[in-house]
């Protein structure tokens, strides 16, 4: 039952910075309209480029047909759908027949984990993923071991990267899937996803890697990776909520989990959504195209400046093999949520390394698996920069940044 007595706070107080075992922090805080807007929460969602809504608007209001109906207002439909699925294909270098388009990421993970796993039980029953994926990857792995299965989490160093041998000496004459993150979505290290595809190119090990946070950062080319799977997200890339697509090599023995009528090839039931489709194919497009010279050079401004101003912070995560807008730092001594809330008040918006409510706090996972001490788990703010942060953006957050 929902709590509605607890009441919306005054955020004021939180400028006197209280310490870590004894934080200050609100249940709720009050939502006013702010002078500044500065969104530095770009793992988490990124706002819509109008340009993909200029290109899904038309699939709402006028050409709403349904693709698998065979009058014009259906050809409409199916033929954005066919150039979506092309556009999308080229960029991964793969056949149009291997994109499935899903209803999220999360789905979309889910499909590629269970979906093998369970196809191919009779080839065994050994599975072998890290202890840092999100947790639409670590959830049905978690959930295959009370199906039977056998599940080995790589660890991970203390930036964050799996080392290609651990895989070597993980796999067995059993094993059927290995899935890897391309790029961690907390501290942002891109894992070595071509040497680990090289690794299991002569295994009978189907390879997954959840790449949902590195479009525009490294190479999606499915051959160059020698992956059979690959999940993509139409939230993180500048395109609409609500849409993931899974990349299956044709060759993958691979089951639905959603069962109904044969859309997607069989793998994924339900009536396409065509206006979200058109907007993912063409986020993925422009994102491919963009430069992230801008977004590395303001990220290392930001951070420059912040490891001066607070000499006790340090980075999480790699300083090579990092994604360009991503900086995840910790504070010592501080919880991080009041810092988030400080900032809220100035109009910045950056989150924290617990999913969490006052009380309610899930650290880290990825943060623990570095070996960061749970206190400074929660002393850890991730501030994750995009394509409009600008320069004055950045100079306001240096200015307004508390030296707690
Ligand atoms: C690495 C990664 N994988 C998967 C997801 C799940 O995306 P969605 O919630 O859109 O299904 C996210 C979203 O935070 C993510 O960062």
């Amino acid at each position: 039952m929902l709590d509605y007595t607890r009441k919306a706070c005054d955020v004021n107080r939180f400028h006197a910075f209280s310490s870590i075992d004894s934080p200050k922090i609100p249940a709720y805080h009050t939502h006013t309209m702010k002078k500044h807007q500065i969104y530095l929460d770009n793992a988490a969602t990124t706002p819509m480029d109008p340009k993909v809504l200029e290109a899904m608007l038309p699939y709402f209001t006028e050409k709403y047909g349904n693709p698998e109906a065979l009058h014009t207002k259906g050809k409409e439909s199916l033929i954005a759908i066919d150039n979506a699925r092309e556009t999308v294909a080229k960029i991964l270098n793969c056949r149009a027949r291997e994109i499935i388009f899903c209803g999220t990421a999360t789905e979309a993970n889910n499909l590629a984990i269970f979906g093998t796993a369970r196809a191919n039980k009779d080839k065994g029953t050994h599975l072998i993923t890290t202890k840092i994926e999100h947790s639409s990857v670590r959830r049905p792995f978690e959930q295959l071991e009370k199906e039977g299965f056998d599940v080995t989490y790589l660890d991970v160093d203390n930036e964050g990267f799996v080392n290609p041998d651990d895989i070597k000496k993980a796999l067995t004459p059993k094993t059927t899937l290995v899935s890897v993150m391309y790029a961690n979505n907390e501290i942002g290290t891109i894992e070595p996803i071509k040497k680990i595809g090289k690794i299991l190119h002569d295994h009978q090990a189907y390879f997954h890697t959840d790449a949902c946070q590195i479009p525009g950062a490294e190479t999606l080319d499915t051959k160059t990776l020698k992956i059979d799977m690959m999940t993509l997200n139409g939230s993180k890339i500048y395109g609409p909520k609500g849409i993931g697509v899974l990349y299956v090599n044709k060759e993958t023995k691979i089951e639905p989990i959603i069962f109904g009528s044969a859309h997607e090839y069989s793998l994924r039931a339900g009536t396409h959504n065509t206006p979200l489709i058109v907007g993912f194919a063409k986020a993925l497009e422009l994102i491919t195209k963009s430069d992230n010279k801008k977004i590395t050079k303001l990220r290392d401004k930001l951070l420059t400046a912040l490891l001066k101003k607070i000499p006790r912070a340090h980075l999480n995560g790699p300083t090579n093999h990092r994604l360009p807008n991503n900086i995840n730092i910790t504070i010592p001594g501080i919880h991080a949520q009041e810092i988030l809330l400080h900032l809220d008040e100035a109009g910045i918006y950056v989150s924290t390394g617990a999913a969490c409510n006052m009380g309610n706090e899930k650290p880290s996972k990825t943060l623990e698996a570095i070996g960061l001490p749970q206190k400074e788990i929660l002393s850890s703010l991730r501030i994750t920069l995009g394509k409009n942060t600008t320069e004055e953006d950045i100079d306001y957050v240096i200015k307004t940044f508390p030296t707690p």
